[in-house]
């Protein structure tokens, strides 16, 4: 069984396609030990606790430096101790500390095909106004391992969605999430916890 701890920011519609996958068998041999959110009102919150698991409110903004509130969280992930760390629209930055701990054991969603739109500054709703404004007609979602980059680990699943005349950058992450991240997580979540990946220098291989 893979223990699996999911952090989230905001709405958790990716945690909620995780949640309905386990309900729905499309992932196997995964147990959510619980969830973190560093924003105290995230919807995510209310979705884990509507399925019963434990929600951990882990803020920045409740330590006095960025430094004691790695510290702490680094901490608190060990006493979890995750097989995975799953990233769902997590949208502060995973301590150094922390990705030398879990290496290859970190996984992100991030709405657009890496290494396009991605870095610093290159999240959630302001992702696809970039996209629009530099005018590309394909982008997407991608799941990657996390490492001490920023969206630079070992690419995991990628899919591609169109950009449509009459984007809004709201319709677009609605379109992307739907007809990718909400798919691609899961699968990867599935993939990894029943031994089909694995990461072999900086690429992930099927060991199937
Ligand atoms: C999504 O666009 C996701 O790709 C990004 O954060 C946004 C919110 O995700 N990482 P969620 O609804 O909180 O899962």
């Amino acid at each position: 069984m893979l223990r699996t701890v999911v952090c989230v920011s905001g709405g958790g519609t990716n945690l909620q396609a995780i949640l309905d996958a386990l309900d729905q068998g499309r992932i196997t041999n995964v147990e959510i030990r619980a969830v973190i959110s560093n924003n105290p009102g995230a919807k995510a919150l209310e979705r884990a606790a509507s399925h019963g698991i434990e929600g951990i409110v882990m803020s920045p903004k409740r330590y006095p430096d960025r430094e004691s509130f790695n510290e702490e969280f680094t901490g608190k992930m060990c006493e979890l101790d995750p097989d995975l760390i799953v990233l769902a629209g997590f949208l502060v930055r995973i301590p150094p500390q922390m990705v030398a701990r879990f290496a290859n054991r970190i996984i992100n969603i991030h709405p657009a095909l890496i290494p396009s739109f991605c870095g610093v500054g290159y999240y959630g709703l302001k992702v696809h106004e970039k996209v629009l404004e530099r005018g590309v007609k394909v982008t997407g979602a991608t799941v990657h391992f996390v490492n001490e980059g920023m969206d630079e680990g070992p690419v995991i699943s990628q899919k591609a969605v169109c950009v449509e005349e009459g984007d809004t950058p709201e319709i677009l992450q609605r379109r992307v999430m739907e007809q990718a991240e909400w798919i691609l997580l899961p699968r990867a979540i599935d993939d990894i916890a029943n031994g089909r990946i694995r990461v072999e220098g900086d690429r992930v291989v099927s060991c199937t």
